[in-house]
């Protein structure tokens, strides 16, 4: 991927959760993990996207709750306040500043295509917010705002990905300003990059499915992880010897690569372990895996919960030191556009 093209500016990590309910085991294998990675190798930024949470209606009494909890459960895995940068995306102005003269970018057709507006608008697209329809531009502005080169996403935020670099390419050739945003690099590579409902392998995991048995969350306790596991979709047949014999079977494959990610083997390791038994043998040892690895993540996470002020230093000081790398960037931007004053 050219995605330094003409680019020599430092790599920079940046990515984003919404704060929209709590965060499930997709947001954990597909971002999160790779977040606390990344901290030990790049600087990073990781931020809590309250005004993309707004582009559907949020109860202004929770969301500033909400906003903490994402943050907490940040820190409960792992990403350290010493090293990445943690902060609400409200709390920095150059979000929606650099958000407005991207949606000047940014073309209508390219916005139409995005196949996550479609899905989330369905047949209402008429009387969705305009903020739902220029969702991506925000994540553009997001990423670009400090000029980041590398962003840490599950599958799902591929196309919006793209959207990025395309915003970033015709804005340098615009301005004739080659360079001058790099085209961000989604990271989207790892086996927790597309975890499935565990009611239907061919959706994917979400904080929006009405069931709640479809998903692991990381506040589930013990006894609730086990059962969602045990209650998980599958088929009347055992696990298999290799991994083309997963080929149909969504819910066996998810399961399979759902105990990949969390063991750190690879999928067919996994099937070696447990092929030719019944999923009694295997969900249980999946259930177990799962409680042990995200146990000690919901413990750190409730014990922040009740320490909401040790997470609001965090938040607070996260603006400032974000605000201070996006300041002179924006400062850049508007003379590049030929702003009065600059
Ligand atoms: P959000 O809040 O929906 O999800 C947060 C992260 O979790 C990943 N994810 C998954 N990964 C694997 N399997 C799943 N089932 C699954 N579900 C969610 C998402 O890919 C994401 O990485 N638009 C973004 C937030 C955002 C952002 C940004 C991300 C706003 N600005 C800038 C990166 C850079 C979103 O709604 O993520």
């Amino acid at each position: 991927m050219d995605t330094q093209q003409d680019y020599s500016g430092p790599q920079r990590v940046f990515s984003g959760m919404q704060p929209t309910g709590a965060l499930h085991l997709g947001n954990y294998l597909g971002a999160l993990t790779k977040f606390v990675d990344l901290q030990n190798t790049h600087e990073c930024l990781f931020c809590i996207v309250d005004l993309h949470a707004v582009t559907v209606f949020q109860d202004p009494k929770q969301l500033a709750n909400q906003t903490r909890e994402i943050a907490a459960a940040y820190l409960a895995a792992g990403v350290d306040p010493a090293k990445a940068i943690i902060y609400p995306q409200s709390q920095v102005a150059a979000h929606t500043e650099l958000a407005w003269f991207f949606n000047c970018v940014a073309r209508v057709g390219w916005l139409s295509r995005m196949t996550q507006f479609k899905d989330k608008a369905g047949k209402n697209s008429e009387r969705v917010s305009v903020g739902l329809y220029a969702y991506p531009v925000l994540q553009a502005a997001d990423i670009l705002a400090f000029k980041a080169t590398h962003v840490p996403v599950g599958e799902d935020q591929k196309q919006h990905l793209e959207l990025s670099r395309d915003i970033a390419q015709k804005f340098n050739n615009d301005f004739g300003v080659p360079g001058f945003f790099p085209l961000p690099e989604p990271l989207i590579q790892g086996p927790g990059a597309r975890i499935m409902s565990l009611r239907d392998g061919t959706k994917k995991m979400s904080k929006s499915d009405p069931s709640d048995n479809s998903r692991i969350n990381l506040t589930d306790d013990v006894e609730t992880i086990a059962k969602k596991f045990r209650k998980a979709r599958t088929d009347a047949g055992m696990v298999p010897e290799m991994i083309d014999e997963l080929a149909g079977r969504p819910e066996v494959k998810n399961l399979v690569g759902i105990y990949a990610a969390l063991s750190g083997l690879k999928d067919q390791q996994v099937l070696d372990q447990f092929a030719g038994q019944g999923f009694g043998v295997f969900k249980p040892a999946l259930a177990d895996l799962a409680v042990e690895k995200l146990r000690p993540i919901s413990t750190r996470l409730n014990e922040y919960l009740a320490n909401p002020d040790e997470v609001d230093k965090v938040l607070a000081s996260g603006a400032e030191r974000a605000a201070k790398i996006s300041t002179p960037i924006m400062a850049e931007v508007r003379k590049v556009m030929g702003f009065w004053g600059t």
